[in-house]
């Protein structure tokens, strides 16, 4: 017995001995100034220097633009898309991005962490929402017809705060104590149109899907119709609206009663019902999803509010 173990235990050990000796003789042939053979590689930049590990925090206020942080895995671009506020309109907004100078985020489809800081007064109520600050996956997946698409694995932590700062959690009392109206959504474009379905002025259809709605203003369109269906996905229970929005678009929302502030499953299940229901102004199956984003909603605040997105990864998976 054991003579045996001792045995077995040798015959475990050459395996590791010949291959140490494989490493041994492959190194005896590499001169002293040969980098060393098993360090993963270091990510370059494009003069061929290797990046350094800093971490960059800018801000960008009250203005439309991309920002497109190179990144090794998959794109993104983030954008604090004021929309409807004009210069001289009363309430600003800011939009913080954290960059990592070796491209390198947590996973190959991650996005740079991200918060924004706003406050805005009430707008009429026909067009109540000032801007949709959001990150873009920008991956080259979309456009792509929904029956290509196998899964949109969802990855998302946010959490809303009252102040300028960010919070841990979400403190929803102290949000409804200011007032604070506001969703957390994301938002596809789809068209018929290859072309049409990237553009979300022009795309035909637009199905959200609400994390969170904050205050008594911040309303699903077609809500007063009555809900037309439920989903439950990763423990959130999803309720499905629909409507036409102020220029004529058939808008979907998947919307949820208590807020997600940790979501992590695939959505494709919500787009794929739609399909499967088939009434009038649904998406078909060789619809185009072209555009897909996460971000707020902002309505209106008492106080400067904070909206943060500490973890968003987005991985869309084609069939074979
Ligand atoms: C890239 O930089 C970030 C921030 O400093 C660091 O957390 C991460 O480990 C780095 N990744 C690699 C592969 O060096
Ligand atoms: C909060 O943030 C806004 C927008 O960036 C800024 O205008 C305001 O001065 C900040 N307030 C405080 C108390 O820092
Ligand atoms: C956003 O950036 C501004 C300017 O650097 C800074 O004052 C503010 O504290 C940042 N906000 C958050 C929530 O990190
Ligand atoms: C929110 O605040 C209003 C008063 O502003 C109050 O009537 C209502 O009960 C509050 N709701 C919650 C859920 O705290």
């Amino acid at each position: 017995m054991g003579a045996l173990s001792i045995l077995s235990g040798v015959l475990a050990l050459l395996p590791i001995i010949c291959s140490l000796a494989v490493l041994i003789g492959l190194d005896v042939g590499r001169d002293s100034s040969s980098p060393p053979l098993f360090n993963p590689e270091k990510p370059k930049g494009p003069d061929g220097k290797p990046l350094d590990n800093g971490i960059k925090h800018k801000s960008y206020c009250d203005e439309t633009i991309g920002i497109s942080p190179p990144a090794k895995g998959d794109h993104y671009t983030l954008n604090p898309n004021p929309w409807n506020w004009e210069e001289g309109d009363e309430g600003s907004l800011c939009l913080n991005v954290t960059t990592f100078n070796n491209q390198t985020y947590p996973t190959d489809s991650s996005a740079p962490e991200f918060s924004v800081t706003w406050q805005y007064p009430p707008g009429p109520p026909s067009s109540p929402v000032h801007a949709y600050p959001n990150v873009k996956v920008d991956s080259g997946v979309f456009p792509n017809q929904i029956k290509n698409i196998d899964e949109m694995m969802l990855d998302f932590e946010w959490t809303y705060a009252v102040g300028n700062l960010t919070v841990e959690t979400t403190d929803e009392k102290a949000l409804n104590a200011s007032n604070v109206n506001a969703n957390v959504a994301l938002d596809l474009f789809l068209d018929q149109d290859k072309k049409k379905a990237q553009i979300s002025e022009d795309a035909s259809t637009e199905i959200m899907v609400w994390f969170a709605a904050f205050g008594p203003a911040t309303q699903p369109i077609g809500r007063d119709d009555g809900s037309l269906d439920e989903q439950e996905l990763d423990g959130t229970k999803f309720t499905l609206y629909s409507g036409k929005n102020g220029v004529g678009q058939f808008v979907l929302t998947w919307y949820c009663e208590d807020p997600a502030p940790k979501f992590h499953g695939d959505l494709q299940p919500l787009v794929d019902r739609l399909v499967e229901m088939g009434d009038t102004n649904f998406p078909t199956e060789s619809d185009y999803i072209g555009y897909m984003a996460v971000g707020t909603e902002t309505y209106f605040s008492d106080d400067y509010v904070t909206f943060h997105v500490p973890q968003l990864a987005i991985d869309v998976h084609l069939k074979d």
